[in-house]
């Protein structure tokens, strides 16, 4: 891999790498779609025909980040930001919050953040760190019954898409951490990358729907795998 110290990188995060972490991914065999069904907790009509329901999937996430820690992918991630002389984007896909626990800063949640809310009715958002309910009341329009999770479910459109399509254009090297590659847009986002000339590579468990795009693969957990990348990025500073 041909890389100056002054190329930017740009980082997609999935469930994978907060798996070691003790949270629960969506497609493996003991993953959060194994439990629940999609359209029952998130989509938009879920939330119309039985908002109660997709609160309660949200809550029990919620309360679940009390326990969970940054593992070394998330540390080592924030440290190739905090080390690395070019720019560092990292995008991710979770809603949990451990990236910016291990000190990670330039980052993107593309699908929302489990710890805010947004008000269905008025748009604002608002830091949130309990449980939601169709009770509460908005903190700015008043009405009640439209608090719902700041998170990006199924027919919506995930957020910051022209600031990482740009991203992705301009960088010099793409990693894939922890995803299956079945959610578009952040599945396409190898392909973005390679148009614009980046090396491109992917850190999974296991190969992704999406391996044969990338021009490394390197498979294993996250805690030891992404670890061991960031060092051999940053033995190049
Ligand atoms: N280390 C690395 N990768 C892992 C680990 C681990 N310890 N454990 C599991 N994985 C891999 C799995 O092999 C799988 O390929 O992480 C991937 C998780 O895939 P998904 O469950 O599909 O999660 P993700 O790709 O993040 O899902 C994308 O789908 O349902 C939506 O909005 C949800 O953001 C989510 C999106």
């Amino acid at each position: 891999m041909k890389l100056a110290t002054s190329d930017s990188i740009v980082i997609l995060t999935g469930a994978g790498i907060s798996k070691e972490s003790g949270l629960d991914t969506f497609r493996d065999t003991d993953g959060a779609w194994a439990k629940v069904r999609i359209e029952d907790v998130a989509t938009p009509e879920a939330f119309l025909r039985n908002p109660a329901r997709v609160h309660e999937f949200y809550n029990a996430r919620r309360r679940r980040l009390g326990d969970a820690r940054p593992n070394p992918a998330h540390e080592a991630l924030a440290k190739l930001e905090a080390e690395w002389p070019g720019e560092v984007l990292l995008v991710t896909q979770n809603i949990d919050d451990l990236h910016e626990r291990a000190g990670s800063r330039t980052l993107i949640h593309m699908h929302g953040e489990l710890l805010k809310a947004r008000c269905a009715f008025c748009h604002t958002e608002s830091a949130w760190d309990r449980d939601m309910s169709v009770q509460d009341v908005c903190w700015s329009c008043g009405r009640r019954g439209g608090i719902r999770p700041h998170v990006v479910w199924f027919g919506e459109v995930p957020l910051e898409m022209e600031r990482i399509f740009g991203a992705l254009a301009d960088c010099a090297l793409f990693v894939s951490i922890g995803t299956s590659g079945h959610v578009y847009p952040a599945a396409g986002f190898v392909g973005a990358a390679s148009s614009g000339g980046a090396h491109t590579v992917e850190l999974n468990l296991e190969p992704s729907a999406g391996a044969s795009l990338f021009d490394e693969c390197i498979h294993g957990p996250a805690g030891t795998v992404v670890p061991e990348f960031v060092a051999r990025l940053l033995a190049k500073v």
